[in-house]
């Protein structure tokens, strides 16, 4: 029998697996889907078109890789409005800190370039893949849409939608179009889906498509086709889009723009990202004070030597140390960051040290997130989903 292969880096909107060290070679995944890496100087014309300073997630490259953007940015220079699209399948009754990345990113390009913004909440997919009662998956969405909504996006500006609620008339008919434009080695290509899978699985990727294209909401946007499409999303969901950009010019429509970010890993280490099916890999947005304590003291992995006095000679190895990573993704002050890195890896700060660090802001965030999210009631909730005219976006004087 041959040696065992050493495990292959695998990414697909299911799944997250890293390669031969565990971990998530970032660069193939570009070369392997095609996107482009985020340069420096993107990020300089985002900061100059919008009049803003670029997000942290912008500067400390967790947005990292795009599609187009060069593209989406001389347009809009040029006035041709564009719009955001972004969603989440809800499989779990809170997100978890890393579904929070792309939508506190997505608020940041809201206010930043001052557009429409569209939200799908992908209840169907969740039937099909988890096998979640419809129901379910409906009451869910409902519960979701809580947390993203209290990440602060401007009503006057978002419309949130449940596949099972408003799929039909022109969305229907743009999942139609879609579907007569792939075939289903393609979809095995794309997805590895096979012939054992559901139906309703090859189907699915029309439906996350349809939104790319604005006359898939006419009371937002009419029959237009010229308002471009931008979609902020972690690189798990760049197979949808690698289909849904090679279909777009077929249909008479524009390719979507993205905007890409690592994933936020797990408790256990870069070589996953944060599920929200294994609870322990994960901090929820509805975890407990105690709760994010003890996930955190007792399963984030550490870069740390494992006795203090070792630690002291050789200092932390930031590449795999979790907390370390936490803190880049929500420690805002730079120079408190800066700081924490080098006092760690020198090995002058201890493991549990930099936990506490972590366990300060995180409980800090969770809990201004839980205040924010008390306030939305049901009522907000169906505010959000009412479909409506979007009149000061539709006349382009936003
Ligand atoms: P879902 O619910 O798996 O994830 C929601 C969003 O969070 C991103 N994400 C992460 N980002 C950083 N670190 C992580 N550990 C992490 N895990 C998930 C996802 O990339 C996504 O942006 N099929 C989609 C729902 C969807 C969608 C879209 C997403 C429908 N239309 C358009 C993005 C753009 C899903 O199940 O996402
Ligand atoms: N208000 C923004 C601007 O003036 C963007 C915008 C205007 C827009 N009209 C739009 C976006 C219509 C989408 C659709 O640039």
């Amino acid at each position: 029998m041959a040696d065992p292969q050493p495990p292959e880096q695998h990414v697909d909107p299911w799944n997250v697996q890293g390669g031969e060290d565990g971990r998530i070679d970032y660069n193939k995944l570009v070369e392997q889907f095609g996107c482009s890496k985020l340069t420096e100087d993107l990020i300089a014309r985002i900061e100059k078109a919008t009049g803003k300073p670029a997000h942290p997630f912008l500067k400390r490259g967790i947005f990292f890789a795009h599609r187009d953007l060069a593209d989406l940015l001389d347009c809009y220079e040029k006035g041709v409005p564009f719009y955001l699209y972004t969603g989440r399948g809800p499989s779990s009754e809170a997100l978890h800190l890393g579904h929070l990345v792309p939508f506190m990113f997505t608020k940041y390009l809201q206010d930043a370039f001052n557009v429409p913004l569209v939200i799908q909440l992908t209840d169907d997919e969740k039937t099909l893949w988890k096998g979640l009662d419809i129901n379910e998956s409906r009451r869910l969405a409902r519960e979701n849409a809580k947390d993203i909504i209290a990440c602060g996006f401007d009503i006057s500006k978002t419309f949130i939608f449940s596949d099972f609620e408003y799929v039909g008339g022109a969305f229907y008919r743009n999942i139609v179009q879609i579907q007569r434009c792939v075939t289903m080695n393609q979809v095995r290509g794309i997805f590895g889906l096979g012939m054992e899978d559901y139906i309703g699985k090859i189907a699915f990727p029309a439906v996350q498509a349809a939104p790319s294209f604005p006359d898939t909401f006419p009371h937002m946007f009419g029959a237009r086709k010229d308002i471009r499409c931008l979609i902020p999303c972690a690189i798990d969901q760049d197979p949808y889009f690698r289909m849904t950009r090679d279909v777009a010019p077929r249909i008479g429509h524009q390719k979507p723009a993205l905007i890409e970010s690592r994933f936020f890993p797990a408790l256990q280490g870069e070589g996953g990202k944060m599920s929200a099916s294994d609870t322990n890999s994960a901090i929820f947005t509805n975890d407990t004070p105690a709760q994010i304590k003890t996930k955190i003291n007792k399963y984030a992995f550490s870069g740390g030597c494992t006795t203090t006095q070792e630690h002291r000679e050789k200092g932390a190895n930031l590449e795999v140390d979790v907390p370390w990573k936490y803190l880049n993704f929500f420690l805002e002050d730079d120079k408190a960051l800066e700081h924490i890195g080098k006092e760690y890896a020198s090995g002058r700060m201890l493991t549990g040290e930099i936990k506490a660090e972590l366990i300060k802001v995180l409980s800090d965030l969770v809990a201004r997130h839980q205040q924010t999210r008390a306030a939305v009631t049901d009522d907000v909730v169906d505010a959000f989903m009412a479909i409506r005219p979007m009149a000061a976006v539709a006349d382009g004087k936003a």
